[in-house]
C-alpha cells in the first residue's frame, strides 16, 4: 500500500527547498548582476520589487518547510548518535537559512544580497547533509 501522506510530505519538503533555495541562488547570482546594467534607482526599483513578490514565497517555504520536516522526524523515530548529531547541525544551518531569507525580503534592505548568497550556500551544505541523512540510519 503506497504511503500517501509520506509521498504528499516529501513533494512538499522537495519542493519548497526548490523554491527557497532556487530563489536566492537565482536572486543573489543572476538577477542582482543583471540589474547592474540598470541605473541605480532603476535597479533598486527592481530589487524591491523581485524582494516584494518574493516574500510571500519565502513564509510558504519557511512554514511547509516545518510542517513537512517535522512530519519527516516524528515519522521515523530509533535513529543513531550520527544522525541526531548530523540532524542537529541540519537544524541549525535551517535557522540560518530561515533568517536570512526572511531577512533579505524585508524592504529597504541594503544587505540583502549578501544574505541571500549566505542563505544559499548554507542551504546548498543542508541538502548536501539531508542526501547523507538517507543513507544511514
Ligand atoms: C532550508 C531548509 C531545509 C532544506 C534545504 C532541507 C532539505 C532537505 C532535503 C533535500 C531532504 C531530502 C529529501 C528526500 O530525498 O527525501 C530533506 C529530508 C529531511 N528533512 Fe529537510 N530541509 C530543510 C528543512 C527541514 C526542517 C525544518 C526539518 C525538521 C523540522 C527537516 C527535516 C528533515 C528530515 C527528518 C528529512 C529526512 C532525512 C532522512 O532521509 O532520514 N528539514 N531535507
Amino acid at each position: 500500500m503506497v504511503d500517501v501522506v509520506g509521498v504528499f510530505a516529501r513533494w512538499l519538503h522537495i519542493a519548497s527547498v526548490v523554491t527557497l533555495i532556487g530563489g536566492m541562488l537565482y536572486a543573489s547570482m543572476v538577477m542582482a548582476g543583471a540589474a547592474g546594467a540598470l541605473t541605480k534607482e532603476a535597479a533598486d526599483t527592481l530589487m524591491e520589487r523581485a524582494a516584494a513578490r518574493f516574500r510571500p514565497l519565502v513564509w510558504t517555504a519557511v512554514i511547509a518547510l516545518t510542517l513537512s520536516g517535522s512530519y519527516n522526524l516524528i515519522t521515523t523515530p530509533g535513529h543513531s548518535s550520527l544522525y541526531r548529531m548530523l540532524i542537529a547541525v541540519k537544524l541549525l544551518l535551517v535557522l540560518h537559512v530561515f533568517a536570512a531569507a526572511l531577512l533579505a525580503a524585508k524592504p529597504k534592505n541594503p544587505r540583502r544580497v549578501r544574505q541571500m548568497t549566505g542563505a544559499f550556500v548554507s542551504g546548498l551544505v543542508i541538502i548536501l547533509i539531508s542526501d547523507y541523512l538517507r543513507h544511514i540510519f
